[in-house]
């Protein structure tokens, strides 16, 4: 960058520091018009006070130039920022759904677009929850009034619902200069905070909800590094660990390893449908103590990568576990209307909190998370979300709306979003019945697409795989040949990885390897969307059976 403004500068006789015009010398050199400093090579007056640095040096007023070497050749200069010298906790991070499996598929797609023949004229990409990209519809009544908020002159247009007008109106006022536009407050635009609060108290039955307790964020993805970022604090064995579940979402272990936090596994038990056993948590807590201090335990309901469903009673016995080992709670529950299997049940951790009396809701800490880009919207791209926060110390709060003011707000239109989300229409409303329509048959689509996941993939041998209780994702339990475990391993790759590598090759599907999300050593799986329509999940579902089959053959 430095280099490239020298450039600049001396191509239009300006100094880069102290933007006065320099005189251009025919030997190079450089002589700046702001202080009448020269290129040392003239005898500068204050040479003797310039900075240098890899070859280069200022004047007093700031002029750089490249230094030069005796016979006058500019030696050359090594970047600032190389993997040696770069922050080595970036480094660590690793985000599987979209690692080498993705960037190849965008490969193979590529190069099908430019008629390389292959055994299959399309890749199927199931590796990511974005429902919109896999052919899902958005919600008009979301999409009406966000085009109103966008573009105010739609007003006037009688196409328009009255409903998606007053909304939009009463979001514009709530506006910086009645537009989106602008910025908001930094925990988010108040009327929307109290809708959320409202909406909050609705689903759990009446529990109050304060809105000064709402956080809205860009995404709950922001919501949930920014309430690591509060927790990460000590060194050597007082730093934080913090305990996330194995298979996990990879945003924790990226966000852990970025935070230098510790990461602290607890396994769920595949045997038992991906459940949550205390007495893993116990075992990992324990295990823990020895080396770091722990004090966070978050918590995926419905589960991502794993889609299992948390009991009531599981929920009950994590709070009386977090209360017990003087944990604080973190409960992602972006997949909350994704529930698909007969008896599961969405219970939101903050609502069994209140319900174990105050023992547990007046002490617990917990933050809860939600988001715009999952459940029936899918509106990804918005970066909505928001969270609560519960029985947080005020002065901690104080520091948290510091921290989220840094970077001034989220997204407006995604905070828009969300309040609609919080807000749908109410019977009575022209809107309503559209809504309610489209709603239903997004879910419904996505519990019958669950439920042909689990059957299909259960028919073939050496796949086993749990039923899909909810959000958008099966995680099957694959068999791989130790003919083809060595193989990967000779190769210096996860033998799920190889097998994902070799079905993306083949038949164009790409899935991301378990090992991408945790696994018990020894098991292999991957992780499916169920996102592609029905008649292309199908077409997936047997291409994978028929894959299985080939690679078992072959590398038995
Ligand atoms: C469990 C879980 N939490 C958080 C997120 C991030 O969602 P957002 O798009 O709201 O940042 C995802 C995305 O897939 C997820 O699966």
């Amino acid at each position: 960058m430095l280099l490239r403004r020298i450039i600049w500068v001396v191509a239009r006789g300006r100094s880069p520091l102290c933007d006065s015009a320099t005189v251009i010398y025919p030997t190079r050199q450089l002589k700046c018009a702001g202080c009448g400093m020269v290129n040392p090579s003239l005898q500068s007056p204050h040479s003797s006070s310039s900075r240098t640095f890899s070859g280069l040096s200022t004047t007093r007023c700031g002029l750089i130039y490249r230094k030069m070497s005796e016979n006058g050749a500019v030696p050359r200069r090594g970047k600032v920022l190389t993997l040696d010298t770069m922050n080595a906790s970036v480094k660590k991070v690793e985000y599987a759904v979209r690692g080498p499996i993705v960037q190849r598929a965008v490969q193979i797609e590529k190069e099908l677009k430019e008629g390389v023949k292959k055994p299959f004229d399309e890749v199927i990409k199931a590796n990511i929850g974005d429902a919109h990209a896999m052919g899902q519809r958005p919600i008009t009544f979301f999409r009406q009034v966000l085009a109103l908020c966008t573009y105010p002159e739609l007003l006037d247009d009688n196409t328009f619902p009255e409903d998606t007008k007053n909304r939009a109106r009463r979001i514009l006022q709530a506006c910086g200069g009645n537009s989106i536009g602008a910025y908001s407050a930094s925990q988010g635009i108040e009327c929307i905070r109290q809708d959320v609060a409202r909406y909050i108290e609705r689903r759990d039955g009446g529990i109050p909800s304060d809105p000064d307790n709402i956080y809205l964020s860009t995404g709950a993805s922001d919501g949930i590094v920014t309430i690591l970022k509060l927790l990460v604090a000590g060194e050597g064995r007082t730093r934080t660990g913090v305990m996330i579940s194995i298979p996990q979402y990879p945003l924790y272990s990226a966000a852990l390893a970025e935070l230098g936090a510790v990461q602290i596994n607890y396994y769920l038990n595949e045997e038992k449908c991906w459940s949550l056993d205390i007495s893993e948590l116990k075992r990992a807590v324990e295990a823990a103590r020895q080396h770091c201090n722990p004090r966070v335990l978050c918590i995926i309901n419905p589960g991502n990568p794993t889609g299992q469903v948390q009991s009531r009673q599981c929920i009950e016995d994590v709070i009386r576990f977090a209360a017990k080992e003087g944990l604080f709670l973190m409960a992602d529950e972006v997949y909350q209307d994704n529930v698909y299997a007969e008896g599961c049940q969405f219970h939101s951790f903050k609502k069994v909190l209140f319900e174990m009396g105050p023992e547990y809701s007046s002490t617990v800490e917990l933050a809860s998370f939600h988001s715009t880009s999952k459940c029936y919207m899918g509106e990804c791209g918005f970066r909505g979300g928001y969270m609560e926060v519960i029985n947080m110390d005020p002065d901690v709060k104080a520091q948290l709306t510091k921290l989220v003011s840094v970077r001034l707000c989220p997204p407006v239109p995604g905070q828009a979003l969300m309040d609609l989300v919080v807000n749908p229409p109410q019977p009575g409303e022209p809107s309503y019945a559209t809504f309610i329509k489209e709603r239903t048959a997004t879910l419904r689509a996505l519990a019958e697409k669950a439920k042909m996941t689990e059957e299909i993939l259960n028919t073939v041998p050496g796949i086993s795989c749990n039923p899909v209780q909810g959000a958008m994702y099966s995680f099957p339990r694959i068999s791989l040949p130790e003919r083809a475990v060595q193989e990967a391993k000779a190769k210096g790759v996860a033998p799920d990885m190889f097998y994902c590598m070799k079905l993306l090759e083949e038949t164009g599907i790409c899935l991301v390897p378990g090992s991408g999300f945790g696994q018990k050593d020894g098991t292999f799986h991957f992780r499916m969307t169920i996102l592609p329509s029905a008649d292309k999940l199908k077409v997936l579902l047997n291409k994978v059976k028929e894959f299985h089959q080939r690679f078992t053959q072959q590398y038995s």
